[in-house]
Order: C-alpha cells, then structure tokens, then sequence
C-alpha cells in the first residue's frame, strides 16, 4: 500500500485557506447506491469548499476509454455491473490521495465500497496522521434509482450529468456547459441498473454500518429535489468542519 504525504504535525488536521484563517481538513466520502445523487452533489461541493474530487467511476471509465491496463482490467466489471476487485481499485485511490492535490483535504466519491477498501483507506490516513471527517450517505429506494438511471445523460467531455425528465438539457442530447455531445453510459441498462443495486445492498450497504459504529456517517434523504440535498449537505459539511475548529 502506497504511503500518503507526511504531513507536519499541525498540518495534519488544519490548513491555511487565507491569510488570516486557519481551517479544517476536510476529508470527506460520498456514499449511496448508484444514481443516488452523488455525483451531482459532489459537483456543488466542490465548488463549495474548494475539495479536490476523486470519483472511481469516472477514474476507471476514463481508464477503459484510453485502453490503459488499468481500463483493460475493469471493463468485464463494469460492463456486468459487479464491483472490480479490491486489489486493483485500492492501489489506484490510494495512490491518488498520495498527490500534493489532496494534502489539504479531499472528496472521494464511489470509495470505499466494500470493507476492505474501507479498512484499507482508514490504515493509510491512519500512518500519516490524518483522518475522516465525514462520510455522506445519500440514500434512495430502489424504484428511484431505476427510474433515475435510465433517464440518465452524461455529457462525453465533462462527464455533467442530466435527466431527460428531471433536469433536461436546454437542447436535447447536447452539454448545456460546453455544447459537447450527451450519451448513455453502458451500465446505465435495466438490467445491469438491477445488478448494480444487488452488489450495492450486498457489498457495499455494510459501510453504513461500519462508519455509524466509528459515529462519522451523516445521512441525507436523496429522494428531495438536488437542490434540498445539496442545502441540507452543505450545512453539515460546514457544521463538521466547524465541529472540527473547536
Ligand atoms: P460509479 O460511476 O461510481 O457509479 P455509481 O456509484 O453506480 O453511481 P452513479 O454514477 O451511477 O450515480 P450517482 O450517485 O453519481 O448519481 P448522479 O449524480 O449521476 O461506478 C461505476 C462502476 O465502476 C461500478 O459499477 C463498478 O464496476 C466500478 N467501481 C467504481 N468504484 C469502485 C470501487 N470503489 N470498487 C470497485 N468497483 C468500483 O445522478 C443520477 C441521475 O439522477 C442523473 O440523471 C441526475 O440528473 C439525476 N438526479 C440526481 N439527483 C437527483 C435528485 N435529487 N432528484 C432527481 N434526479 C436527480
């Protein structure tokens, strides 16, 4: 497992956001079943507190669009709607919250999603000194998700996101950001949409679990409007971090 920076002994929790303010790391997780919201909220977030963001899904899909070795061995996963393995997603995220991009906090969205990739990211924080500062739960029922996800269109170059009934493109199948082309993702059928919940009640559900046991986990109701979610998350992020000062 590879180390995360050393960080001195102060800077391991606060960092300097200007001149005269001292603040929190904040070291965050987004959790939920697919189609959630997670996305969507960690866009709004990380304009909020100025988080690096670190998504595995859009890791790996740009890994299988570049045909790299990593992509080679995650497309039969992803194509399924099953997890890829522990041993070769953990190395990459670690790796990644190892940059000088994420010393002073982080937002990891779609990691952990099985136990032993949350053990491992505790033990690799742990070694240098850091830790958690929450983990967010965005939680919607099943029939949500399916609805949600077939709906879904996700824009080629910047990967922004829409619904073609809940929140459509100004133009249909075009990025109202930057006029790029939008696209169904392939795991975004009916069946594989199935699949994804399964491994998500299976193998990822017991996280909930694990970081209420460690008093970090803070649930949001992601059935409400993104605009509820997104106040309703903010406000807890700026309660912890807050939390954090004292
Ligand atoms: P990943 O890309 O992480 O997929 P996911 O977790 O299934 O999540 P999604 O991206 O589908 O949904 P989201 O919650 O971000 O929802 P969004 O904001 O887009 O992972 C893909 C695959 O990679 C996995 O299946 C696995 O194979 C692999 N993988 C990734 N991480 C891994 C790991 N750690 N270990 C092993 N394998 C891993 O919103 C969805 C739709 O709903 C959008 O259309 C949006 O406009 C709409 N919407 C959002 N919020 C609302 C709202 N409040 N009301 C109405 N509509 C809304």
């Amino acid at each position: 497992m590879p180390d995360l920076p050393a960080t001195g002994p102060s800077a391991g929790s606060v960092h300097k956001e200007s001149d005269n303010a001292l603040v929190s790391e904040l070291n965050l997780i987004l959790v939920g079943p697919p189609g959630a919201g997670k996305g969507t909220q960690a866009e709004k977030l990380t304009e909020d507190f100025g988080l690096p963001y670190f998504a595995t899904g859009n890791i790996l899909r740009a890994a299988v669009a570049d045909g790299t070795e990593l992509g080679k061995k995650a497309k039969e996963y992803m194509d399924a709607g099953e997890l890829v393995p522990d041993d070769v997603i953990i190395g990459v995220i670690l790796e990644a919250l190892e940059g000088e991009e994420a010393s002073d906090g982080f937002l990891l969205d779609g990691f952990p999603r099985t136990v032993p990739q949350a053990d491992a990211l505790g033990e690799a924080l742990q070694k240098v000194g850091r830790k958690l500062s929450g983990v967010l739960l965005i939680d919607v029922p099943d029939d949500e998700v399916v609805k949600r996800l077939s709906g879904r269109r996700t824009c080629v170059k910047s990967g922004h996101t829409y619904h073609v009934d809940f929140d459509p493109p100004k133009h249909d199948e075009v990025c109202d950001q930057d006029g790029s082309r939008l696209v169904q993702r392939d795991d975004d059928q009916p069946d594989t949409i199935r699949k994804r919940l399964a491994v998500y009640h299976e193998q990822t559900e017991p996280l909930v679990e694990y970081y209420e046991g460690r008093d970090l986990l803070r649930r949001f109701d992601g059935s409400r409007s993104p605009t509820d979610v997104h106040d309703h998350v903010r406000a807890t992020v700026a309660t912890l971090r807050l939390e954090d000062e004292l």
